[in-house]
């Protein structure tokens, strides 16, 4: 018996990186997976990636930030499938941009608006599918949702959001046998890093990569999979009595 044989998981942002590689994993737990993202043609990539290795995903698209795109979504989740089980709001996005002072109000808002609005938006409109038998909605935050970054202050305010919004889901819900949790992802290898500035080589010789792997104490990246792995945890029983946790994993960053 696989972990999440007759599930049904949403995951958003499953076109690349993380939400790609939970995507995989939930299949090949037996979980019927639905993969929404913005990025259609992608989305669709990953779906069939699953199908042609013989797991079942279906690609959907969605804008995490816009209420009526989300509703749309959840409509047509609702007349295929009729309830899920667990709903993973993976869809985010990072910019730095100076310090409050200098930091563009169009970043902040475009953070804001997918990476903690979009949670909130996804978890209103897809708990009403889990209401009757209870589920895990897995959030993902960020080692920046509790600790500050230098000049990332619309990342920072999200992701510390995103932690509260977990944590008062969980409350919420807790007595309706869903859960809900967050995993703090340290530094990943994905296309996000690739957008973050100082990934080319800055004055001092060091790309954002080498600083990250240095500040690390495993001297690393993590891989989007170790991140599933956790995700995995937490979107099957393995995990019945944790709610309203946060799950770091960063390579002992903020240990
Ligand atoms: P990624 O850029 O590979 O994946 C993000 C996905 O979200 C993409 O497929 C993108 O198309 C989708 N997306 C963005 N805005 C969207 C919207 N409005 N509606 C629907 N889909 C949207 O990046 P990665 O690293 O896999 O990020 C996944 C999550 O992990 C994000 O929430 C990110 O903030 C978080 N995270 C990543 C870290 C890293 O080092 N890579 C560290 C900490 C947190």
């Amino acid at each position: 018996m696989k972990r999440l044989d007759q599930y049904v998981c949403v995951i958003s942002g499953a076109a690349t990186g993380i939400g790609r590689a939970s995507a995989k994993r939930f299949a090949d737990e037996g979980a019927m997976v639905l993969c929404a993202d913005r990025d259609e043609e992608t989305v669709q990539k990953t779906a069939q990636e699953i199908r042609d290795s013989g797991g079942e995903a279906e690609a959907y698209y969605v804008d995490v930030s816009e209420e009526e795109s989300v509703k749309a979504l959840t409509e047509k989740v609702k007349q295929k499938h009729a309830r899920i089980d667990v709903l993973f709001n993976n869809a985010g996005i990072d910019r730095d941009g100076g310090k409050v002072h200098e930091y563009p109000v169009e970043a902040f808002d475009a953070i804001i608006n997918i990476d903690l609005r979009g949670t909130f938006l996804m978890s209103k409109y897809m708990i009403p599918l889990m209401l009757d038998r209870g589920g895990s909605i897995i959030n993902t935050s960020s080692m920046s949702g509790s600790e500050a970054d230098f000049e990332r202050v619309g990342y920072n305010a999200a992701k510390g959001g995103v932690n509260n919004l977990t944590k008062a889901t969980a409350f919420d819900y807790a007595r309706q046998g869903i859960r809900a949790n967050a995993i703090a992802p340290g530094t990943i290898e994905t296309p996000l890093v690739d957008k973050m500035a100082g990934t080319e080589e800055n004055e001092g010789g060091k790309t954002f990569r080498d600083a990250q792997k240095w500040v690390t104490p495993m001297g690393r990246l993590g891989k989007p999979e170790e991140m599933a792995s956790i995700a995995l945890f937490l979107a099957s029983s393995d995990s019945s009595f944790v709610t309203g946790e946060i799950i770091t994993g960063d390579g002992g960053l903020t240990a």
